[in-house]
């Protein structure tokens, strides 16, 4: 049964969309069966895997409406071996037309259920807000989310605010819903500053930051634009080898290496 992860930090611009599409990338390489599904309306990792948004007829918001079976949904990279389930502009939509259906929250979660079986991993990556797409996110993370966290002046701002959302949807809907960890991104060694926000988010997430810490590289920024994950365009970078250290650390974590 695949684990379930949502990449999610309501702040935008922090890394969701690179962390879910290179960590995938390479849990792959590792030979897991990956599935990135696509839960924001700006359709960034649906962009990084070179698809062009325009052209999906049917994306991620039909299986939350459910118009469609998931499966047939989606789009597999055999080259990279990895599927993904896109977004479209029309996502933009769902906040809204979901408002008054039953069940709102966990349409997501019952949509992936079907595929459960058929990937080792699916990761989501969530718009920057704590609408009801990311509700539906954290619905849906059953092994937990991760998040990634700028090394950044300001990089806590917010996170009291996700707890917190985290915290409510833990009373009201899902106990369970853990934090499987924090993924520091953009990491400047040569400021003082990236060392004191590292110690600074240790202190804040005791045990659940992950030890590979992902540098700001020109190579990850400029990687979509081919698109491309950093696993095929730079595959020696210093941010190919940081993801490639954070997969081999989750699968080690969950048992799978
Ligand atoms: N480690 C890095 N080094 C350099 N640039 C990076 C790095 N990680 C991400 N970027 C760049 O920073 C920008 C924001 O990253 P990304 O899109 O992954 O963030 P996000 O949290 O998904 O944003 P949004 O909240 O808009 O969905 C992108 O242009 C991306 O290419
Ligand atoms: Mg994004």
């Amino acid at each position: 049964m695949a684990r379930i992860y949502t990449l999610v930090n309501q702040k935008g611009g922090v890394g969701k969309t690179t962390t879910a599409i290179n960590l995938g990338a390479y849990l792959a390489q590792h030979g897991q069966r990956v599935l990135i599904v696509d839960i924001d309306p700006q359709a960034n990792a649906t962009s990084c895997l070179g698809i062009d948004k325009h052209s999906v007829e049917n994306s991620s918001y039909q299986a939350l409406l459910g118009e469609e079976s998931p499966v047939s949904l989606i789009l597999k990279n055999e080259r990279l071996n990895l599927s993904l389930l896109p977004s479209s502009p029309a996502l933009a939509g769902a906040e809204v037309e979901l408002v008054s259906e039953l069940g709102r929250e966990t349409r997501l979660k019952n949509a992936l259920a079907s595929l459960q079986d058929s990937y080792d991993y699916i990761l989501l990556d969530c718009p920057p807000s704590l609408g009801l797409l990311t509700i539906n996110g954290l619905m849906a993370a059953q092994d937990g989310v991760i998040i990634p966290v700028q090394c950044e002046y300001l990089a806590l701002e917010g996170l009291g605010q996700l707890t917190q959302t985290i915290q409510q949807v833990r009373s009201a809907l899902y106990p369970d819903l853990r934090v499987r960890g924090v993924v520091l991104t953009m990491f400047d060694r040569r400021t003082n500053l990236a060392n004191d926000v590292v110690a600074e988010v240790n202190n804040h997430f005791p045990k659940q930051v992950f030890k590979a810490v992902i540098p700001r590289s020109i190579r990850l920024a400029e990687a979509p634009s081919y698109g491309l994950p950093i696993s095929a365009y730079a595959p020696s970078s210093v941010g190919a080898k940081a993801y490639d250290a954070l997969a081999q650390e989750l699968l080690a974590g969950d048992g799978k290496s």
